[in-house]
């Protein structure tokens, strides 16, 4: 038995005596072992705005793989998107016509789905749309969403959690007049900063690990080396002034409490997939797997001062800002930043109701039953106003995605009150506590197909990957 695998047991076996069962988080230990005292600069990922031919902006992008540099002493293998780890930030605008060209130099099958992406289901990248070796998939069509930050990875049945652990994960920002025309931090990897989170396991040669065990996939892998943008310990210079970060929470299956190290309070501005209609104050925000938020934080006070910013459920660091210049360029939010149309219960005329449970490890389900490719779970009509009741019935926690759609959070646990100010945006990932139920409001626009079926699932990867997903078609 290797160093990290004893590790491992037992500190599992001690977790599991103390608490009986449920929620671990952060559980094992990394065998690897460095310099955990030294920062290093936060990578920024490329950002790609595309090249036009023909009136449509392309995207060429290589997924292989690589080596990436997160400690001094080793070279730990990965998978990537052109660079060494994740993938290019890719820049889009509302209305353009794209092609975002995938070639597959792996020696495995993957896919590419863009999430949170409002797109015919052929062009997803999910379960059906395979990328072979050395094949080139193109995720072709009109951007026709409102300003956020989505994000893209693979979907492969069976396989997502592992794909996405090696490196695979990029952001895709869609842009448009309205979000242009306000007042933000706009100013990629400077006041705008990209930051996707997670956390991996590493073995004693420096090399990422994923190898859950049975309980492991029943609770979520969670690592614990915190990582930023492939970055750990990462540090940035900022000014002083208000800093826009857009956030993914890029992990498997954990669930962070974001903060500043001194408890400051800062601004959400945007959800999943839109503006908020005005800014709302926070000290603390919780992100669930996949889900996206962006944040203004004032530094305009702090020069030349340090802060972190963490996860308060484990104690670990993300980023430390170092607040180092003064600034040419302030910014100042408006109080008012959109306005969102939105259906209410009222408006339904059917309700689909969706539970999820498990029947032991590897065996997750929704409404009893196990993904299965060759089985369509729903038929929803064009322009339907729905309401989709999710019950959560288990003892843990968990999150429910839907693709191609973006919805409202109308209640949690019967309550309209029980809905955070800040998840009043648009969404495509809602977290779920134990036992807790949601009531979204969902109404698929635009795209039919009754053949090829989008997917919705828990974005607990590992759940995901055991069964707990299933499939519906537009009609
Ligand atoms: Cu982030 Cu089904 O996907
Ligand atoms: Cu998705
Ligand atoms: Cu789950």
């Amino acid at each position: 038995m290797q160093r990290r695998d004893f590790l491992k047991l037992s500190a599992v076996t001690a977790t599991w005596l103390l608490t009986g069962c449920g929620m671990g988080g952060g559980t094992n230990s990394s065998a690897v072992s460095f310099d955990n005292t030294k920062n290093k600069k936060l990578m920024i990922p490329t950002l790609l705005e595309g090249e036009e031919r023909a009136g449509v902006k392309h995207f060429d992008l290589t997924i292989k793989e690589s080596l990436h540099k997160f400690f001094d002493a080793y070279e730990t293998k990965t998978y990537a998107v052109n660079g060494t780890y994740l993938a290019p930030t890719l820049k889009l605008n509302n209305g353009e016509d794209v092609s975002i060209n995938y070639t597959n130099k792996l020696n495995e099958t993957t896919t590419m789905h863009g999430h949170g992406m409002h797109v015919p289901a052929i062009m997803d990248g999910a379960a059906h749309q395979a990328i072979a070796p050395n094949t080139t998939w193109s995720a072709q069509y009109k951007v026709n969403q409102r300003a956020s930050t989505n994000w893209y990875h693979p979907h492969l049945m069976g396989k997502t959690a592992e794909h996405v652990y090696q490196g695979l994960a990029g952001l895709i920002y869609v842009e448009d007049d309205e979000i242009r025309a306000l007042d933000l931090p706009k100013t990629y990897g400077v006041d705008d900063i990209p930051l996707v989170l997670q956390d991996r396991f590493f073995d004693a040669n420096g090399q990422i690990d994923y190898s859950p065990s049975r309980r492991e996939i029943m609770r979520g892998y969670h690592g614990d080396i915190f990582i930023a943008n492939g970055t750990i310990n990462a540090y940035v210079d900022v000014q002083a002034k208000e800093i826009r970060f857009r956030i993914l929470n890029g992990a498997n299956s954990s669930v962070y409490n974001l903060q500043f190290s001194d408890g400051r309070s800062f601004k959400q501005i945007a959800t999943d997939n839109s503006l908020l209609e005005a800014p709302v104050s926070l000290t603390n925000l919780r992100l669930s797997p996949a889900e996206r938020a962006e944040i203004v934080v004032d530094l305009s006070n702090d020069l030349n001062s340090t802060l972190y910013f963490k996860d308060a459920t484990t104690g670990n660091d993300f980023l430390k800002i170092n607040v180092t210049s003064a600034t040419q360029n302030p910014t100042s939010i408006p109080s008012k930043l959109t306005t969102l149309t939105r259906d209410s219960l009222g408006d339904a005329v059917k309700t689909r109701k969706f539970s999820l449970s498990a029947n032991g490890p590897g065996d997750f389900r929704i409404n009893g039953v196990s993904m299965n490719m060759g089985v369509v779970n729903e038929r929803v009509p064009l322009n339907q106003v729905e309401v989709w009741e999710v019950t959560n019935t288990m003892g843990m926690v968990h999150n429910f995605h839907i693709h191609a759609s973006h919805f409202i959070i109308a209640e949690r646990n019967g309550l309209a009150s029980n809905v955070a100010e800040n998840e009043k945006g648009y969404k495509d990932v809602v977290f779920i506590g134990a036992n807790d139920s949601v009531k979204l409001i969902v109404k698929m626009t635009d795209y039919t197909d009754s053949t090829k079926p989008y997917m919705y699932h828990c974005h607990f990867l590992e759940h995901e990957d055991a069964g707990m997903m299933g499939q519906f078609t537009v009609e």
